[in-house]
Parts: structure tokens; C-alpha cells; sequence
């Protein structure tokens, strides 16, 4: 006998991908979308729908989701941005709160015009000193930090060299801003060295960006920042280092790897998002280039043409700014690395394969779609609240839980995810991938 229950019961619910009803062509634009919504229908009848749950509780190590069929699901939760547990800490929500009985809550306007307000400019100096940065601009959201950068920053005739597991904002940004592309495996200065060797003889006058994250999430893994730089100052291409997983939440001080690596306010550009650790929506780009900001007044669309942060979010990161940057921050960064070792080593005594190096995110390869499916609706009933991440996000055979972890988690609630994550590949029959099954390209692929 099978020792999986579901052997031989491969529906499209457990195999097809969401990318399948892409190309799915007609005159009409809204009809196109039919099979694709039965294909997630048949999903969620057969509990295989994890996405899009929200909370009915405050975001913290335990809480209540809520299914997009309203199904409630109580338990630990790993699905959560909060690395450091801010989301709910009584400084950070009492600035929210006395900010919104100052300042209201609205910033009614752009940036470009007058939208911003004392918080916010509060908040670009306070950020300019901390990352050793002449300058700092707060954008509405991670996203439009990454995407609005590159588009202001690189015209059609210039290159640019990109991490190929660069997160969406950066990746649709390149692929908007020119045609010279040049994807790169990830981590590898090696590559970006010779690929700019390339560019500059066949390209002297060109403009290069080359982008990379100070901490990749899909498989936890961290560039030699200080190697990176150096290669681009001996092409003359510009550094971009989005911080938005490690900024706050990693290393002495919260610098992240700018600043293990001894990088504060050498890497050329440097770009990060607030709703990871600080609590709150919005993104930033720091620069020692004179210009920057106001090219981005004009140039950056995003900032251009979206509301500004409000005052309630800065006056949000502010305050999580004050503990990120105080004695507790310090503390709360010492339990989460605790947790994250508790957890990849409980993880990996069970024969689970846990990619990467110590980050809040700890990414657990489930292998194919199917049985990563079948693992997160059993991990859920389970009581663990988990994110699945399967392809477009990351290649068909290389789906994960990406477990994210928080400085408030107890020791239990680890061990808890753990005995589930033992339970759910039992009940399933999973066998899960090993070293061996290792792609020859990169996971996040
Ligand atoms: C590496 C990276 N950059 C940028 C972003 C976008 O940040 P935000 O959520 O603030 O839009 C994210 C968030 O998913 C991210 O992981």
C-alpha cells in the first residue's frame, strides 16, 4: 500500500498553477479571468486555497485568520511581518495614536506637492543620520521605493545587472526602464564582475545599475556587499541595495548587513521598505548622490504621483525607530535570532531542508506543488498559520514555506510550528526533497 493517502488523486487543484490561465486570450478582458476563478474555487472547496487569509485579531505569535471562505483558523502564527514584534508594542501604538489626535490621518497630497508633514520629515532625517546618508526620501511603500529608483534612475540605452531572485518592484522596474538586462545568479559578485566587464567595452558612455538585496527572503541568503561595491566603483555602475528584510531586524544596532559589513554610507544607493520591522507601510531610498531627491520629485512616478505617507504611519516608524535603536531593540533582536536557531535547528534534526542562513525568514523546501499543497492544508488545520510559496514566485519544484519568525514568539509556540510541520508531512505521506534534488540553477529561480 501507498504510503500516501492522496497518491493517485493528482487534480488540477493540486497540480496546475495559477500562471496556466495566463495566455488564456478572447476580445473580452473580463471573461478571460472564468477559468481561472474556478480553477481557485476548486482550490479553496478543497481547503487547497492558503492565500489572501486575513486577520481577526491583532498581528502577534498567536491570532485568528480568516480564510477567503471565512473559514476561521486559530494558531501560531509564522505568516506575519513583524520581526521584531511592533506591530502591537504599546510605544509604537500610543505614537499612532497621539499623532492622529495631532496631525489627523490623512497626508492629503504628494510628496511632490504637500503632502508631507513634520513626521514624516522627522523621519528622512533621522534615517539620513542612522545610514550615514546625505539624503532620504520616504515613499508611500516598499514597492514604489524599488520600482520608482530604477525608473528614475536608468534610460533606455543603459544596463542593468539584476539578482535573479531580485524581488517583483525591482525586477518590473528593470524590465520597464530598457532592454539590456543582465540577470545574474544570486549572490555572485564573480558574475557581476564579469558582466560588467563585458558591458563597459561594448558600452563605455552607458549607465549601469546593478541591484542587489542585503538580505534575499525567498532563500535567505546575503551578498558580500562590500566585494559588490567595489566591482561597481571599478566599472563606474551604481550600487542598489534593497534592505527591506534585514533593515531593523538584523545585526548590531538593527543596520542590517550595511552595517555588519562595515558599509554605512558607502553603498551607493540604498532602499528598504517599513513593513517588515517598523510597524508600518512605506519604503525609503538613501543617497550620497547630490540630485537624487529631486530627480525622484520629478522623475519618480510613484512619489510623483501617489499620496505620501501619512503622518500616522511616520509618526508609526518613528516610534518603532526609538526601540529598534534602543537597549529593548537590542533585546528583541536577541530573542529573534534565538527563535530562528530554535527553529531551523528543531527543523532541521527532523530531516527538513531549511535553506539559507539565520534570517527572520526561515524558507523550508517542500519540493513540488502538490505535496506542498497538501502539506500547508494540513499544517493549517494543524493550527500553524504558514505562508506557501509556489511558482511564479519561486520554480515549479521548488516550493517553501517561507516561516517567518517574531521576537515575542515563546519557545513553545516554536516548537509547536515544528511538531506541526513533523505531523503534517506524516499525515500527507510527503517526502520531501534533500540535498541531492538541488537544481542546477538557484531555487528562487
Ligand atoms: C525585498 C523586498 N523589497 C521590497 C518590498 C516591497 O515592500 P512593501 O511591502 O513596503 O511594498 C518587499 C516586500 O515584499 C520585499 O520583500
Amino acid at each position: 500500500m501507498s504510503r500516501n493517502p492522496f497518491a493517485g488523486a493528482d487534480t488540477p487543484e493540486l497540480t496546475a498553477l495559477s500562471s496556466d490561465f495566463l495566455e488564456t486570450t478572447g476580445a473580452n478582458l473580463l471573461t478571460r479571468w472564468d477559468a481561472h476563478q474556478d480553477f481557485w474555487d476548486a482550490r479553496l472547496a478543497a481547503g487547497l486555497d492558503p492565500y489572501m487569509r486575513s486577520s481577526a485579531e491583532r498581528i502577534g505569535p498567536e491570532t485568528v485568520a480568516l480564510t477567503r471562505g471565512h473559514e476561521r483558523i486559530a494558531g501560531v502564527n509564522f505568516a506575519s511581518q513583524d520581526y521584531l514584534s511592533l506591530a502591537s508594542h504599546p510605544h509604537v501604538c500610543a505614537a499612532a495614536t497621539e499623532a492622529v489626535a495631532r496631525w489627523g490621518v490623512h497626508s492629503a497630497g504628494s510628496l511632490a506637492l504637500q503632502g508631507g508633514s513634520v513626521p514624516l520629515t522627522l523621519l528622512e532625517d533621522r534615517l539620513a543620520e542612522l545610514l550615514c546618508c546625505d539624503e532620504v526620501t520616504v515613499f508611500p511603500t516598499g514597492w514604489a521605493a524599488g520600482y520608482g529608483t530604477v525608473k528614475a534612475l536608468v534610460r533606455e540605452n543603459d544596463h542593468i545587472v539584476l539578482d535573479i531572485v531580485s524581488h517583483a518592484c525591482l525586477q518590473e522596474a528593470a524590465a520597464n526602464s530598457t532592454k539590456n538586462i543582465h540577470r545574474v545568479p544570486n549572490c555572485s559578485h564573480a558574475a557581476v564582475a564579469s558582466r560588467l566587464a563585458r558591458i563597459r567595452e561594448r558600452a563605455p558612455d552607458a549607465g549601469i545599475l546593478v541591484i542587489t538585496e542585503g538580505l534575499f527572503s525567498m532563500d535567505s541568503t546575503v551578498p558580500d556587499l562590500r566585494a559588490m561595491q567595489e566591482i561597481c566603483h571599478a566599472y563606474e555602475a551604481t550600487l542598489m541595495v534593497d534592505v527591506a528584510h534585514d533593515f531593523g531586524a538584523m545585526c548590531d544596532g538593527g543596520l542590517g548587513f550595511i552595517g555588519d559589513q562595515g558599509l554605512l554610507g558607502e553603498i551607493d544607493i540604498v532602499m528598504g521598505s517599513f513593513s517588515k520591522t517598523f510597524a508600518s507601510n512605506g519604503g525609503f531610498v538613501a543617497t550620497n548622490a547630490r540630485g537624487i531627491k529631486l530627480a525622484f520629485r520629478s522623475f519618480s512616478n510613484p512619489l510623483t504621483f501617489s499620496n505620501a505617507l501619512s503622518p500616522v504611519q511616520a509618526a508609526t516608524v518613528n516610534a518603532a525607530l526609538d526601540i529598534i535603536r534602543s537597549r529593548e531593540g537590542a533585546e528583541r533582536r536577541r530573542r529573534l535570532m534565538h527563535n530562528i536557531i530554535r527553529l531551523r535547528e528543531g527543523l532541521a534534526a527532523r530531516a527538513f531542508n531549511v535553506l539559507g542562513q539565520p534570517s527572520a525568514i526561515v524558507p523550508v523546501w517542500l519540493g513540488p506543488v502538490a505535496q506542498a499543497r497538501r502539506m500547508t492544508r494540513t499544517a493549517l488545520s494543524m493550527g500553524a498559520l504558514v505562508n506557501l510559496v509556489e511558482h511564479p514566485a519561486v520554480s515549479r519544484q521548488n516550493s517553501r514555506w517561507r516561516l517567518q519568525v517574531m521576537a515575542d514568539h515563546t519557545p513553545d509556540q516554536v516548537d509547536r510550528v515544528i511538531a506541526i510541520a513533523v505531523a503534517a508531512r506524516e499525515a500527507t505521506g510527503t517526502d520531501l526533497p534533500t540535498d541531492a534534488d538541488q537544481p542546477a540553477t538557484p531555487l528562487g529561480e
